[in-house]
């Protein structure tokens, strides 16, 4: 596994408050719910917003997240690599990757990424990419089409659903 440098783009903060989220109490729960999947309490979750998503915070506790962990991405510009923020914290460092996957998938509303192991036939990114690279998003698109649970190659899993319900795992 690679060392955590922290993100990998500059965050704007637009309003440095801890935003209002309807669904954060489920957020927390699931995230406790799911701490196998998160080794060494490391992974991120977010849900869409009418205005981009609502993410964990960059090396947040996943299984003791607290309200001010959640942040919302209102903007990313993968050119000048600066994300857009309402919050208190940098959001998660796969923000690049969570929002190309709300791009291309529509129906999609929830995204949980984590470090656990899962068996089954799942497809699987083909290069190893460094966390929270331009690079690493795009070996996710290569793969994704229709597919609601991927591999990333030596790092961990990616599963989305309609609901924050539907994105969690159950193997
Ligand atoms: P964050 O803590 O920045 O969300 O990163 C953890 C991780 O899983 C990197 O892939």
């Amino acid at each position: 596994m690679e060392e955590y440098v922290g993100t990998k783009f500059k965050t704007i903060f637009l309003q440095r408050e801890i935003p209002v989220i309807d669904n954060s109490n489920k957020i927390i729960s699931i995230a406790k719910r799911l701490s196998k999947y998160f080794p060494n309490n490391a992974g991120n979750i977010s849900i869409r917003t009418k205005q981009g998503f609502i993410i964990t915070a960059t090396g947040s506790d996943l299984t003791n997240l607290k309200a001010d962990d959640l942040v919302e991405v209102t903007n990313v510009n993968i050119k000048h690599k600066e994300i857009v923020v309402n919050g208190t914290k940098e959001p998660s460092s796969e923000s690049f990757l969570h929002n190309a996957v709300y791009q291309a998938r529509p129906e999609i509303n929830a995204i949980i990424h984590g470090h656990g192991t899962i068996k089954g036939n799942i497809p699987t990114t083909r290069h190893f990419q460094p966390y929270g690279s331009i690079e690493l998003m795009k070996e996710v698109l290569n793969i994704l089409e229709n597919n609601n649970i991927i591999i990333i190659k030596d790092h961990g899993f990616l599963s989305l659903g309609k609901t924050i319900e539907d994105a969690t795992p159950d193997f």
